[in-house]
C-alpha cells in the first residue's frame, strides 16, 4: 500500500493580468503548499474504485467520481490495464475554499498511481497530464515555492521559502458550487495587475529573505472581502498584523511570526468562538 499526503497551497501573490479568449485568465501567481495535507492510499485491485470509510464526509460521492477519472486518465495516458482501490483516509483541507482542496487529492492520486503501477512518468510528465485536471493541479504535483503563469499550469520552481508560520481562518459560509469561476466573473478589470507583486517577490525569494506581510498579493482580495470582511477584522483582533486572502478565498491568512505568537493568535480566535490553525510553509 502507498500513501501520499496531498499539501494545500496559499497563493502568496495572485494577479490577473486579462481575460483570454478561451473564457480563462491569465494569471501570474507565486504559490506555496502547506503543511495542511488530506491523506490518501493506492492499493492494487482489479478495477479502479474509490472508498472513503468515513460517514462525516460530504460528497464522497462527487469526490470519488473526480479522482477515479483522475486515475482513468493516467491509465489512458500510459496505456496501463491496472486497478486500484483510491482510498481517502483523512480529510484535512476545507473544500472550495482557496487553498486548492480537490486539486491536490488529484495531484496525489496522480503521485500514488503513478508509483503503484510503476508507470514511471516523471513529474513534469504528470504536471503536464495534471494541466487537463484544473489549473492548479500541475504545481500540487511538485509543490512548493514557484511561480505559475498562463491560466495557472505553466510552473516554474523557485527556492524554497524560509519555513513560515501562517494562521488560517476558514468562515463558515457555504461556497457556491462553480466558486472560483463565479469570483473570475465577478472580478472587476480594474483589479487587474501586471504582474509586479510576483517579480517584487520572486526577487525577495531568490534572495533567501523571510516574507513579509507587504510582498503577499491577490487580486480578489475586494472582491472577497465584501464577504468575509468581519472575520479579517476577527484576525486583526486576535493579534494578527495584516489579512490576506487565499486563492479566490474565502479563507484568510496571516503571517503568525513565531509559534508563541501564532498560537496565541489561534487560542484568542478560539475564545470567541472562531475556529483557526497554525500551519507552516513546506
Ligand atoms: O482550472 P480550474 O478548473 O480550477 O478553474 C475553474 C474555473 O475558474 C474555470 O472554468 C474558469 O472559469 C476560472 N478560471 C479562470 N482563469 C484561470 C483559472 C480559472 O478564468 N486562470
Amino acid at each position: 500500500m502507498i500513501t501520499v499526503n496531498a499539501r494545500a497551497k496559499v497563493n502568496l501573490t495572485l494577479e490577473v493580468l486579462g481575460k483570454r479568449a478561451d473564457g480563462y485568465h491569465e494569471i501570474v501567481s507565486v504559490l506555496q503548499t502547506i503543511d495542511l495535507a488530506d491523506r490518501l492510499s493506492f492499493e492494487s485491485g482489479d478495477e479502479l474504485v474509490f472508498e472513503c470509510r468515513d460517514p462525516i464526509v460530504r460528497r464522497a460521492d462527487l469526490m470519488g467520481r473526480s479522482l477515479v477519472r483522475t486515475g482513468e486518465l493516467l491509465r489512458r495516458q500510459t496505456a496501463c490495464r491496472k486497478g486500484a482501490v483510491i482510498r481517502l483516509e483523512a480529510l484535512h483541507i476545507p473544500r472550495a475554499a482557496g487553498l486548492g482542496s480537490s486539486s491536490a487529492d488529484c495531484a496525489a492520486v496522480l503521485r500514488g498511481l503513478n508509483e503503484l503501477w510503476g508507470v514511471g512518468l516523471s513529474d513534469e510528465d504528470l504536471s503536464r497530464l495534471a494541466s487537463e485536471l484544473g489549473s492548479d493541479t500541475p504545481f500540487l504535483v511538485r509543490g512548493g515555492t514557484a511561480l505559475a503563469e498562463g491560466r495557472g499550469e505553466k510552473v516554474s520552481s523557485l527556492p524554497a521559502l524560509r519555513p513560515t508560520r501562517l494562521v488560517l481562518l476558514t468562515p463558515p459560509i457555504e461556497s457556491p458550487v462553480h466558486k472560483t469561476a463565479q469570483m473570475y466573473r465577478a472580478l472587476d478589470p480594474a483589479a487587474y495587475s501586471s504582474g509586479e507583486a510576483a517579480q517584487r517577490l520572486v526577487s525577495h525569494i531568490r534572495q533567501g529573505r523571510p516574507l513579509r506581510p507587504e510582498l503577499i498579493h491577490n487580486a480578489f482580495e475586494t472582491l472577497a472581502f465584501e464577504r468575509v470582511g468581519e472575520f479579517a477584522g476577527h484576525l486583526l483582533a486576535a493579534g494578527a498584523g495584516r489579512v490576506h486572502l487565499a486563492g479566490s478565498g474565502p479563507t484568510l491568512f496571516a503571517l503568525a511570526g513565531d509559534e508563541v505568537r501564532g498560537q496565541a493568535i489561534v487560542n484568542r480566535l478560539k475564545e470567541r468562538g472562531i475556529p483557526s490553525l497554525l500551519v507552516t510553509t513546506v
